[in-house]
C-alpha cells in the first residue's frame, strides 16, 4: 500500500513536470515576439507553438537545458501554401545560446538583414535561404563573428555590395566553411575578402551582377575550395591560372560572363574536377588536356572554341551523366563515337558543330537518357531505325541531313524538333505542333497538310 501510494505521487509528480516544464523566460520570450510577427502561415507551422514548454515547439530544440539552441523552420516549396509571411522579430535575439538559425524556403518572409544576430555568441549556422529579405548587406556583416560556420543568404533580394569587413582583423567570419549568397541582386567587383578566410570549402555568388575579375584572393583557398560557383554574373578578364592548382576543387561553374582567352594549362591538374561549367562566355583555344580520372558533368558549349573532336579524357569517364558540347568547333563522324561508359548519361547536348554519321549506336546504348539535342550538324541516318531510352524526353535533331520516316516512338517525348532535314512519309498522331517537323522533305499528315 505505502509503495502504491508513493508509486502515485512519483507519478504524479511526474505528469506534473511533464505538463508544466518551462524554458527559458528569455527564450520564450523571444519565440513569441518572433511568432507575432507572423502574419500569415497557413500550413500551420508554428501550430505547437502555445504554452510554456517552449523546447517542444515544432522547430525549437533545446540541447541539454532549458535554452534554446536551434531554430528551424522550412517551408515547402512544393506546397503552394507551404510560406511564413511576415518579418523576424529582433527579439530572437534573446535565445542567447543560439548555435543554428534555420528559416528556409518560408518565401514570404520580408525586412533587412537581421543585424541583431551580432548579439549571439554561440552562433554557428545562419540559413536564411529562399526568403524575400532585402537591401544592402550591414557594412559591418564581420560582426557575426569569428566562430561563423555557414552563412546562406541565398534566394533573397539583398542588393550592393559584398562588404568587405567580412575579412577585416577585427571582426571577421574567418572562420566560415561556406558562404552561400546565390540568387540575390549583389552587384560590384567580388572584393579581395578571401585571403583571412582560410576553411572556405562552399563559395556560390552564382546570378547575381557581380562585375569585374576573379579576385586575387580566392588563390589562398587552394587546399580548401570544393565548390567554386560564380556562373551567370557579368564577370569579365581572363581565368586566373591559380584556379588550376586548386586541389579539392569538385565543382566549378564560371558561366554565363564575359571571361575571354584561353583556359589556362594549369587546369590539366585539377584532377579531381567532377563539374565543369564554362559555357557561355568568349574564352579561346586551345583547350588544356585534363588529366581528370572521371568527370560527371561537363558543358562548354557557346564560346570560340574550336575542339575538332570530343576530348579523350570525356570519351574516356567512367561516370559521366551530362555532356553539353554546343558549339564548339567539333568536328566528328558520331558512328564512331564509342564513349567507354553510357549508362549513365542523361542529357546530351551537341548542338551547332560540324558532327556527321549517325547517333544510333550512341543512342542505343544509353538506357537513362532523357535529352538528346544536335540541332545543326550534318547527321545523316534512317530517323525509323533511331530507338532510344523509355526515360527520353527531349530530342532536337533539326537542321541535318536525317532522312527516313518519323517513328510512332516519338510520340512519348515531351519536347521534339525534326524540322529542317529530309524526312518523307505521313506522321504519327502526336501533340507537337507544325514547326517541329517544317522544311523537310515529304512529310505530310497532321499538323502539316494531308498526304496526297
Ligand atoms: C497547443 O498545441 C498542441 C499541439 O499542437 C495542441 O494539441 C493544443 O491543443 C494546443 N493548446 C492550445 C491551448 O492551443
Ligand atoms: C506575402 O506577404 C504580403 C504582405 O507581407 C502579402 O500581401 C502577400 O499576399 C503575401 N504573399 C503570399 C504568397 O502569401
Ligand atoms: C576557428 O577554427 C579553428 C580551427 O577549426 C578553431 O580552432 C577555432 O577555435 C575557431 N575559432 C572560433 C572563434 O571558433
Ligand atoms: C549554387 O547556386 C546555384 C544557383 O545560382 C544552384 O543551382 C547551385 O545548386 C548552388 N550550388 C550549391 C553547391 O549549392
Ligand atoms: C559582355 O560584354 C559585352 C561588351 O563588353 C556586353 O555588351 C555584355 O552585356 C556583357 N555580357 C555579360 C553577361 O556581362
Ligand atoms: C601541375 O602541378 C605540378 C605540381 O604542383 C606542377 O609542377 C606543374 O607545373 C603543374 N602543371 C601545370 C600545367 O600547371
Ligand atoms: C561515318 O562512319 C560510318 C562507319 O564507319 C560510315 O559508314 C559512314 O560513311 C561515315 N559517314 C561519313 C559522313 O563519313
Ligand atoms: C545498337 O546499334 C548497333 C548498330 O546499329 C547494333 O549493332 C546493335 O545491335 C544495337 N544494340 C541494341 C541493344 O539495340
Amino acid at each position: 500500500m505505502k509503495s502504491l501510494i508513493l508509486f502515485l505521487s512519483l507519478l504524479t509528480l511526474q505528469c506534473l513536470r511533464a505538463t508544466s516544464r518551462v524554458c527559458h523566460v528569455d527564450d520564450l520570450a523571444g519565440l513569441l515576439a518572433f511568432k507575432s510577427g507572423i502574419t500569415d502561415d497557413p500550413s500551420g507551422l508554428l501550430e505547437s507553438w502555445n504554452g510554456t514548454d517552449c523546447c517542444s515547439w515544432f522547430g525549437v530544440t533545446c540541447l541539454s537545458n532549458d535554452r534554446v539552441t536551434s531554430l528551424w523552420l522550412t517551408g515547402q516549396p512544393e506546397r503552394p501554401d507551404g510560406y511564413l509571411s511576415g518579418t523576424i522579430s529582433p527579439s530572437l535575439a534573446k535565445l542567447r545560446d543560439l548555435d543554428g538559425l534555420y528559416l528556409m524556403n518560408l518565401r514570404n518572409i520580408t525586412g533587412k538583414f537581421p543585424v541583431w544576430l551580432y548579439g549571439l555568441p554561440s552562433l554557428l549556422f545562419v540559413y536564411l535561404g529562399n526568403n524575400r529579405l532585402s537591401g544592402p548587406l550591414p557594412v559591418d556583416i564581420g560582426k557575426l563573428g569569428t566562430q561563423l560556420d555557414v552563412l546562406s543568404l541565398a534566394g533573397n533580394r539583398f542588393t550592393g555590395s559584398i562588404p568587405a569587413s567580412l575579412s577585416q582583423l577585427t571582426g571577421s567570419l574567418r572562420n566560415l566553411t561556406q558562404l552561400q549568397l546565390h540568387n540575390n541582386q549583389l552587384s560590384q567587383p567580388i572584393p579581395e575578402i578571401f585571403s583571412s578566410i582560410h576553411q572556405l570549402r562552399f563559395l556560390n555568388l552564382s546570378h547575381n551582377k557581380f562585375s569585374g575579375k576573379i579576385p586575387n584572393s580566392i588563390s589562398s583557398l587552394s587546399s580548401t575550395l570544393a565548390f567554386l560557383e560564380l556562373g551567370h554574373n557579368s564577370l569579365a578578364g581572363q581565368i586566373p591560372s591559380f584556379l588550376g592548382n586548386f586541389q579539392t576543387l569538385d565543382t566549378l561553374d564560371l558561366s554565363h560572363n564575359n571571361f575571354t582567352g584561353p583556359v589556362p594549362k594549369t587546369f590539366s591538374n585539377l584532377t579531381k574536377i567532377f563539374n565543369l561549367d564554362l559555357s557561355h562566355n568568349s574564352l579561346s583555344d586551345p583547350f588544356p588536356v585534363m588529366n581528370v580520372k572521371g568527370i560527371e558533368s561537363l558543358d562548354l558549349s557557346n564560346n570560340n572554341f574550336h575542339l575538332g573532336k570530343i576530348p579523350n579524357w570525356v570519351t574516356l569517364s567512367p561516370i559521366i551523366y551530362s555532356l553539353k558540347l554546343a558549339k564548339c568547333g567539333i568536328k566528328i563522324n558520331l558512328t564512331n563515337w564509342k564513349p567507354k561508359e553510357t549508362y549513365f548519361y542523361d542529357f546530351i547536348d551537341l548542338s551547332e558543330n560540324q558532327i556527321s554519321g549517325s547517333p544510333i549506336p550512341l543512342l542505343n546504348r544509353t538506357e537513362y537518357l532523357v535529352g538528346f539535342r544536335a540541332a545543326g550538324n550534318r547527321l545523316s541516318f534512317d530517323l525509323g531505325k533511331l530507338k532510344f531510352a523509355g526515360t527520353m524526353k527531349e530530342l532536337d535533331l533539326s537542321r541535318n541531313l536525317v532522312f527516313g520516316g518519323v517513328p510512332n516512338s516519338v510520340a512519348g517525348l515531351e519536347k521534339l524538333d525534326l524540322s529542317r532535314n529530309s524526312l518523307c512519309g505521313k506522321l504519327p498522331p502526336t501533340k507537337f505542333p507544325a514547326s517541329a517537323f517544317v522544311g523537310n522533305k515529304c512529310l505530310c499528315g497532321s499538323p502539316l497538310p494531308a498526304c496526297k
